[in-house]
């Protein structure tokens, strides 16, 4: 894998004007890196985003085709910086061809797609089945996608225009009540890569190249308390990072405390900097001595893992449907994993993507639940509980499988 690329780019570059869509930091600036995954044929363009400084990386990838062109899976924003990157691929390997939204429910996906596509006039653009959107269901020309150019992805992959050298698994769509959750997984054959959008990350324990370009929100959740001032070290950088690891798969970690209104305010007079960007010197946050082994859990190695939020919440709905789908995409001869956010390239064989759905099986459920510390997971539960009381969501299941794989009992509902 060759070294992050970033355009020579003004601010003006990096801009994004219509981040109000889905106000989310770094708000009108996005900077992107071009990293080449695999030499001439798989680049990830990554940005960050977040509330609160927790910024995580988000990635769109792009894969040549043969004999020219590009495929375009899960687009990030296309600002100047963005679009010069991609001109360049295209100037090599010719015009962007496909565009792929992989993704029903990521809205931080879904976002860019519609003004990715005004970006490449030329450029077919195929949407992962079971389209929605909250608020209200709006038609896809209103998402602003392009009415004459847009395609739903047909159910045979055999029959998409991309198919020779592009094979794509649709997860069926799992009902969740509000609406439903569903991605596209797509393997580029001749790299041997497999796509995916937030089914499976791995999190690394340095911070991600991208979310170093602005430290600053890692510098913010390195300190223990508002008097701390903000110093960039590569230790801080990671101290940082951790945290912010932490705050985005768990949003309430068990090993964080939070000061009252009162001693925030207290607090906050003894800040070194008091500006808007410090915000205005509040800091509630009380790390516990034992924060690094609550991260060490969630880190694990930094294996392959379906997200707490996806299992706590979502996968564990339609646990035959997702483990069918990841069935399918283990049966490519895939070398490496690139997914929307956080670590890419994962080197990762078919066997090990599909352990990373083992929580889904009551033979083994157990099992993976020691793995990750339960105090950690309260806050999705007390929302698990929340939706299922208003009768928003659907209850948990798990299917027994025997040891080769085949359905050993009937699908059963958790007590
Ligand atoms: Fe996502």
């Amino acid at each position: 894998m060759s070294a992050a690329i970033s355009a020579p780019s003004t601010r003006r570059d990096r801009a994004w004007p219509f981040w109000p869509v889905v106000p989310l930091y770094p708000y009108g600036q996005r900077p992107t890196q071009r990293v080449e995954v695999v030499k001439d044929q798989v680049w990830a363009f990554d940005q960050f985003q977040g509330i609160f400084y927790v910024v995580v990386p988000i990635r769109m990838t792009v894969v040549r085709l043969e004999p020219e062109g590009l495929l375009v899976y899960s687009p990030v924003a296309p600002t100047a910086e963005c679009i010069a990157l991609v001109r360049e691929l295209e100037d090599r390997h010719g015009p962007v061809k496909y565009i792929v939204m992989s993704t029903v429910t990521g809205i931080e996906h879904k976002v860019f797609v519609g003004p990715f596509a005004r970006r490449f006039p030329q450029a077919q653009v195929y949407v992962t089945p079971n389209q929605w959107s909250f608020p209200l269901n709006l038609p896809l020309p209103w998402l602003g996608l392009p009415r004459d150019r847009t395609h739903i992805l047909p159910a045979d992959s055999a029959q998409a225009p991309f198919a020779d050298q592009v094979d794509y698994a649709v997860l069926p769509p799992i009902d969740l009540g509000l609406g439903p959750f569903g991605e596209t997984a797509c393997f580029h054959r001749a790299s041997r890569t497999l796509l995916v959008t937030d089914a499976i990350v791995a999190i690394p324990a340095e911070p991600p190249a991208i979310v170093q370009i602005d430290p600053f929100p890692l510098l913010f959740h390195a300190r223990d308390s508002a008097a701390d001032a903000i110093v960039d070290t590569p230790a801080n950088r990671r101290k940082g990072w951790q945290r912010i690891a932490l705050f985005a798969f768990y949003f309430r970690p068990s090993t964080l405390d939070v000061a009252t209104t009162g001693e925030m305010f207290q607090e906050a007079k003894q800040a070194p900097v008091r500006s808007r960007q410090h915000y205005f010197g509040l800091y509630p946050f009380r790390w516990r001595p034992d924060w690094p082994q609550s991260f060490a859990a969630l880190h694990n190695g930094g294996q392959l893992q379906v997200a707490p939020i996806l299992k706590t919440l979502i996968f564990n709905r339609g646990p035959e449907e997702v483990l069918a789908w990841a069935k399918a995409v283990a049966t490519w001869p895939f070398e490496r994993i690139v997914p929307a956010h956080l670590e890419a390239p994962i080197v990762a064989t078919p066997e090990q993507f599909l352990r990373a759905f083992d929580f889904l099986r009551a033979d083994l459920a157990l099992e993976h639940s020691k793995a990750l510390p339960e105090a950690d997971f309260e806050l999705l539960q007390q929302i698990e509980g929340l939706l299922l009381s208003r009768g928003i969501s659907r209850p948990r299941q798990t299917i027994a499988l025997a040891e080769d794989g085949k359905k050993a009992e009937a699908k059963k509902p958790l007590p």
